[in-house]
């Protein structure tokens, strides 16, 4: 082959309409780094590098010269290789609008629809609606949130992306569930009496008069130079040659088959989708890489009289168009196998994912987890292989996906297409998958199965059954379908074949992944769905022969889950006596809205590069309890563009504060105590060369005991923090004397990471004058980093100065760690003169950061038979990892915070933070609320099961009274709380609804529902005086702008929204007379974390009180001229030497807490509120879907309900997460697994409320707060309990229903394994079952 003649030095391609010519293209090079670093294209976000975020969507654009078409789809930069771009029109979230030119309407739409909080997922978001607009300007609404389902928001929550997204769609305004023809606002919700008249129409937070039209001709047309290459230009085979790497395009078949001969072992990248992320992730190098992507023949679709023929070079987006095309045109009974792949390419990844990934890639992954290749088994589909000695054809079955030599490609040989043959008469093909989460999540197990009966007398002419996730790759039960061949479709039957195939695929109980037990269930119940779905058919077919189904039994078979969205939001409307322009109490888009949308926000990474940067990897411990024998940096070093690599050693006794004030230390010198804990950090020229050498350290370990990772290992070994936190109230012992029942119980809630959307970032630059550093970190708290980078410089903290214009979400992960990375970046940049940039990848900075912690809390409740409860004596125990860190001020608020919305007479309540050898825990929306709480509600709801009562009348009867006191005797007036909770149960239509669960679950055996209300009182302060103190600067310039700045951070809740609103209401300026840049320790120094639901609180307090001091000096001016405007009033009073800048300040709320006496009052002022949640579970799968959300919350007068309402849906989103899909997954050696959103299951999109209403409680009583507002930001976690027990109550019902009536012991999260092996029946005792301690688990409890 003469590649070298023909090698194209040139790649060309397009973006945003201009034309990028690469001279030395870079195999290694992905289009995300060369957007953000080489383009300065920065909209474009990385989230986690491996195609699971969405945050980094662009739309790529292809002219095909045959088809003459134009193909637009949506592409995660980060896994595309830009030499796979040649000819490509790339259109990032910067090219399809910007403010100095022209919004886009989807950007503008998603700001003023309110779907942005910290803006960082939102170009991402943008891209992806885009790219489906390109394709459907009026898309439906199925279409749009199957658009949307690769892309994650940690902030909002979904409900107001889906608004924005409705905005598009032909019909608009009500859930556009046409299912039996009626429109949810028709039939009422759950065919139950809807809202009254008046509430369907309440006000909305954005109008959509405003909107701009969407114009399709005003799009950007694709690049005609490059239309005219593809048609005129010789086709050339083009070579790119890297450092390391070389790649090849050949343009005909031909060259491919000399290519593949030359280069045997190189891969075919197509996607990209699994070599992209094996190379990243699994450090896999291939030095010759061979795109086929031009190479037509890969693209065919052949319809022939025995079947579809696909070309492996077809992405599965164009797969899953072909089948939904092929269903429509042929007879059911052709397309069995045709239709079974169509659901799974449902439910398959994201649209970008599927839309870069090709059948042939997926196909010769053999991923163990795929979910194409057993549909492909069973419907015996066979590939039609090529090489230079001639075609031939190999069936896909299991041979080929064990990778048997004799069944497998030769390594010269390639896969052109798949046929996949069409199905007979009695022939049934099914698809079944379950996952974490229903989309872009890979099956726990997933199986094709299909059954051939010959003709219509049932008996078994054919069977195949092939199982994923159970393996090392796709398995097949062939003894089992063939020992069933010749036997009748009955019960009998499928009793034999569930024993026959737990036989034969047998997992261990070691196997990789875990979940074992969960994994043989799920194994015989596909068995039995699939036994269902084929009688459900042969009923229908042949009515007379073969019984029905149980009535029962038949839901089982509908899918639980529906895409279709509908919210409702109620919100008291700003006070008729305001001024007409003050904005306080209006829904005002987030001040950043539209730049978040366009691209044009800058967080810390946007920063362009300074002069000579250099960046910063730490390199940490892979043992998590081990002596440092020795650390090898020599190969290190010597990896080309190293300049330094700090150890420990050089930090030594180098100390800084955390949080609470307790020292930490920076890297570790001797002994490691956590896996991740940071050992040293590589200081390079590049991120790829810093990276490149991290990984050349070599370190000696020598483990050391104990090693403690559970919280029942630190118990066990008396390992704790200090101090232990302990309330009473009353006498609880003399209390359980007088009782009529007394329980005891536990439950373990899991812990969750923050998963923030932009990672851990820093950029310490050096000023080269009087030591002065300038820090530009994405941290909530700008000065624990001032402090830290001082004292690790030795420098007074005057020279040093912490920028933080935003942060792309937070929630309490950006604190403590953040300061410690920051120092140790500040002391490499100080030590080498130059600026240093430190950015951590998506498993870095879940390993090094840790999260929420885990809790174990043990109860023991006194209570009477009437469900009050008289005694209540707690232990809660967290997992605080290796260091300090937070845990005991989380610790505190978790005791404080425990009794939630209950008066427990008599209570006693210990909390220990264990000690153990895992990355600390931290600070997390809530602070050990969302744990406390879930535990006291168990016990509640345990309580009421003892009793015969339902969980709600429990809850009734315990709850605080209107006036009241705390267990530390803090007066509490909760009548809020009680309206919050009889408007819910009155909102939800609780008692109707409850009864058509019960009639529900009385007619379904394999699907049950569950409904839960759950009050929430929510302690709002920090217990002390000095931390919510607060306080901003404003000025005024001569133009009669102004320029405010507060110590709030902006993290995505809207505080400099609302403190503009706030200058505007008290200047009595437009708000867009007012600009706000960021924070910084340069304009207020000494500011508290931004955190605990008091940013606006405090510093809007502060902000007050600077206008006001700048109004009181205005005052004689402003009166000399009444009629001037603010130009006018600051020349005056710059000629009158007027000051036009003034500080603010606010104290701080009174708060107090004595520990030792056990009483205070810690908090200010307290959030109330209830969430009503309703799920349909899954008995057979363990699946679950929130059907319907409804939530009142009381927030005093909301200074800006959208803003507000945003915070309550994104913090019960988020809680609903904590307590169901999100599982973080250690090793029984501490070492964590769950590093990436592949592996961590954040909710998405598919996991909102199908009916979500959020209500705001009329102002009843006026907190002595700004503008009698309530901060909220960290509260709605806790409704997101409310769905768990939803689960709960489904499962009781479930248990109940099989004759089991004792206590139910379900620990969060509540996840599809939970619920799956909750519902005991017969397949779980059908299941092989370990004895614990017979095999070393994967994973263990923490
Ligand atoms: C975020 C994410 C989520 C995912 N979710 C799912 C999921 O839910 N379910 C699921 O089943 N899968 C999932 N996947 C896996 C995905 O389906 C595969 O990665 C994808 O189909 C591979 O296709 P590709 O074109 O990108 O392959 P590439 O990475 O380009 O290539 C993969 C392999 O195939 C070989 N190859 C490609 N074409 C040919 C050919 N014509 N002839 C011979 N060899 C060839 C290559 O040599 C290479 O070894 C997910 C992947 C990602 C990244
Ligand atoms: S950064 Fe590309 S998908 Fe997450
Ligand atoms: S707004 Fe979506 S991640 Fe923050």
């Amino acid at each position: 082959m003469a590649e070298a003649v023909h090698a194209a030095t040139e790649l060309l391609f397009y973006v945003n309409g201009h034309k990028v010519i690469e001279k030395n293209a870079d195999p290694e090079v992905m289009l995300l780094p060369y957007l953000r670093k080489k383009l300065r294209l920065t909209g474009t976000k990385y989230g986690c590098g491996g195609g699971g975020c969405g945050a980094c969507t662009v739309m790529i654009s292809q002219y095909n010269p045959i088809t003459k078409k134009i193909r637009h789809y949506p592409a995660n930069a980060c896994l595309l290789p830009i030499c796979s771009l040649y000819g490509a029109a790339v259109t990032t979230v910067e090219g399809i609008g910007s403010t100095h030119t022209r919004i886009h309407p989807v950007q503008e739409r998603i700001a003023k629809c309110h779907g942005t909080q910290c803006g960082f997922c939102t170009p991402g978001m943008v891209m992806s609606i885009y790219a489906l607009l390109r394709n459907h300007p009026e898309p439906s609404l199925d279409q749009l949130t199957d658009a949307l389902g690769g892309n994650l928001c940690r902030c909002t929550g979904y409900r107001p992306i889906i608004d924005a997204c409705k905005t598009f769609c032909k019909t608009t305004g009500c859930c556009q569930s046409k299912e039996n023809g009626i429109c949810c606002l028709d039939q009422g919700i759950n065919g139950l009496p809807g809202f009254e008249e008046e509430d369907k129409t309440s006000a909305k937070l954005f109008s959509e008069d405003e909107f701009l039209p969407l114009d399709p001709t005003q799009e950007l047309i694709f690049p005609p130079e490059l239309m005219v290459m593809a048609e005129k230009q010789p086709q050339r085979i083009r070579v790119f040659g890297g450092d390391r790497m070389k790649w090849i395009s050949p343009v005909s078949l031909k060259e491919l088959l000399e290519a593949k001969v030359k280069y045997p072992q190189a891969p075919l990248v197509m996607g990209n989708t699994s070599v992209g992320p094996e190379v990243k992730f699994k450090g896999v190098f291939h030095p010759v890489i061979i795109s086929p992507d031009r190479i037509e023949e890969l693209c065919v679709v052949n319809h022939t009289c025995n079947g579809l023929t696909i070309g492996a070079g077809l992405s599965l987006a164009q797969v899953k168009d072909i089948l939904a095309d092929v269903i429509l045109k042929l007879p059911e009974e052709k397309t069995q196998t045709h239709r079974a792949l169509l659901k799974h390419l449902g439910t398959l990844a994201g649209s970008q994912i599927r839309s870069m990934a090709s059948l042939g890639g997926h196909i010769m992954s053999r991923h163990l987890d795929s979910d194409l290749n057993p549909l492909l088994a069973v419907g015996n589909c066979t590939l039609n292989l090529l090489s230079k000695e001639g075609e031939r054809q190999v069936p896909l079955n299991e041979q080929f996906l064990r990778k048997s030599p004799k069944a497998d490609l030769k390594p010269e040989e390639i896969l052109i297409s798949v046929n996949i043959p069409y199905s007979r008469k009695w022939e049934f093909v099914s698809a079944f998958r379950q996952a974490q989460r229903q989309q872009n999540a890979l099956a726990i197990v997933n199986s094709g199965m299909r059954v051939f009966f010959g003709e219509g007398e049932g008996i078994i002419r054919e069977l195949s059954i092939y199982y994923g996730g159970v393996g090392p790759t796709t398995i097949y039960a062939k003894n089992s379908c063939q020992k069933l061949i010749g036997r009748p479709w009955n019960e009998k039957m499928l009793d034999v074949a569930c024993r026959l195939v737990l036989d034969e695929v047998s997992l261990p109980g070691s196997a990789p992944g875990g979940r074992v037990e969960f994994k043989r269930t799920l194994i015989v119940s596909f068995l039995f769905k699939f036994y269902l779905e084929v009688s459900q058919i042969l009923k229908r077919m042949d009515p007379v022969h073969y019984p029905s189904l149980a009535d029962k039994y038949e839901s089982v078979l509908e899918d639980i889950h529906s895409k279709h969205h509908w919210s409702i939001l109620k919100y008291q409307d700003a006070d008729p006596r305001q001024l007409p322009k003050d904005p306080v109490g209006h829904p005002i888009m987030h001040l950043s809205g539209i730049n978040h949308a366009t691209g044009e926000s800058i967080y810390c990474d946007d920063m362009p590069a300074v002069d000579q940067e250099l960046f910063l990897t730490f390199v940490t411990s892979s043992r998590a309890h081990a002596k440092i024998v020795s650390i090898d940096l020599s190969e290190a070093l010597s990896v080309s563009g190293v300049v330094d690599i700090i150890t420990g050693k050089e930090l030594d006794g180098i100390t800084v504060l955390n949080y609470v004030g307790e020292t930490e230390t920076l890297l570790a010198t001797d002994e490691v105590l956590c896996v991740g804990h940071l050992v040293c950090a590589v200081i390079a020229e590049s991120e790829v060369q810093a990276r490149r050498a991290a990984k050349r350290v070599k370190i000696v370990y020598q483990d050391l005991e104990p090693l403690i990772l559970t919280i029942e290992d630190a118990i066990q070994h008396n390992s704790f923090f200090e101090p232990v936190k302990k309330l009473e109230y009353g006498n609880v012992d003399e209390a359980f004397k007088e009782v009529d029942q007394i329980l005891e119980g536990e439950i373990h809630v899991g812990g969750q990471e923050h998963f923030y959307m932009e990672t851990q970032s820093m950029l310490a630059v050096p000023k080269g004058e009087d030591q002065e550093m300038d820090l530009y970190v994405s941290s909530q708290f700008p000065k624990l980093i001032q402090q830290a980078v001082a004292l690790t410089l030795k420098i007074p903290a005057n020279k040093i100065m912490c920028h933080v214009r935003r942060v792309g979400g937070a929630f309490g992960g950006k604190i403590s760690k953040t300061s410690i990375m920051a120092a140790v970046t500040a002391f490499a940049a100080h030590k080498q003169g130059r600026a240093v940039r430190c950015i951590l990848e998506r498993g870095e900075d879940i390993l090094i950061t840790a999260g929420r912690h885990p809790y174990l809390g043990k109860y023991k409740v006194g209570f009477m038979n009437d469900g009050r409860v008289l005694a209540l004596d707690m232990e809660q125990y967290s997992n605080g990892g290796s260091t300090l860190d937070e845990s005991v001020l989380v610790l505190e608020m978790g005791v404080l915070k425990m009794d939630n919305a209950y008066k427990f007479p008599n209570l006693r309540c210990w909390a220990r933070a264990c000690r153990t050898n895992l990355p600390s825990n931290t600070a997390f929306r809530g602070f050990g609320f969302p744990q406390a709480g879930l535990i006291t509600e168990s016990c509640i709801t345990e309580v009421a099961a003892k009793c015969g009562l339902s969980p709600e009348k429990v809850r009734t009867i315990n709850m605080y009274k209107e006036i009241d006191q705390t267990p530390y005797k803090q007066e509490i007036n909760t009548k809020s709380l009680i309206q919050c909770w009889r408007e819910c149960l009155a909102m939800s239509s609780y008692s109707l609804r409850k009864e058509a669960v019960e009639k529900f679950n009385a007619e379904n055996y394999w699907k049950k529902k569950g409904l839960a209300i759950v009050p929430l009182k929510y302690p709002v302060g920090l217990g002390t005086v000095p931390l919510s103190q607060a306080a901003a600067l404003v000025h005024i310039y001569l133009d009669g702008s102004v320029l405010v700045t507060h110590g709030g951070i902006e993290m995505g809740q809207g505080v400099h929204t609302k403190m503009i609103q706030v200058v505007s209401r008290e200047l009595r300026m437009p708000m867009s007379n007012v600009h706000l840049r960021g924070t910084s320790t340069e304009t207020v120094p000494n500011a508290n974390v931004s955190g605990a639901s008091v940013v606006a609180d405090g510093n809007g307090m502060a902000v007050k009180d600077a206008c006001q001091t700048l109004l009181k000096r205005l005052e004689p001016i402003i009166s000399k001229n009444p009629r001037g405007t603010w130009k006018d009033w600051a020349e005056a009073a710059f000629a009158e030497s007027i000051s036009l800048s003034a500080t603010g300040y606010f104290r701080g709320y009174e708060a107090n807490m004595d520990w030792e006496k056990g009483e205070g009052h810690p908090f200010e002022y307290f959030v109330f509120g209830a969430a009503c949640s309703e799920v349909e579970i899954d008995c057979l799968t363990g699946d679950h879907k929130n059907i319907r959300t409804d939530i009142v919350m009381d927030i005093g007068c909301s200074i800006n309900p959208a803003v507000d309402i945003g915070q309550i849906e994104g913090a019960f989103i988020q809680g609903m997460g904590l307590y169901t899909t999100e599982e973080l997954n250690y090793s029984p050696q501490g070492v964590l697994y769950t590093r990436g959103p592949n592996q961590y299951k954040i909710p998405a999109i598919c996991d909102v409320p199908t009916e979500l209403h959020v209500s705001l409680l009329p102002l009843s009583q006026k907190p002595n707060t700004l503008y009698s507002s309530k901060g909220l930001g960290e509260s709605g976690v806790f409704l997101g309990c409310s769905v768990f027990f939803a689960i709960h109550n489904a499962v009781r019902a479930a248990r109940q229903e099989r004759g089991l009536f004792g206590p139910l012991k379900l620990n969060s999260p509540l996840t599809p394994e939970k619920i799956r092996m909750a519902c005991e029946d017969k397949f779980t005792k059908m299941i092989p079952r370990d004895e614990p301690g017979s095999y070393i688990p994967w994973n263990i409890l923490i």
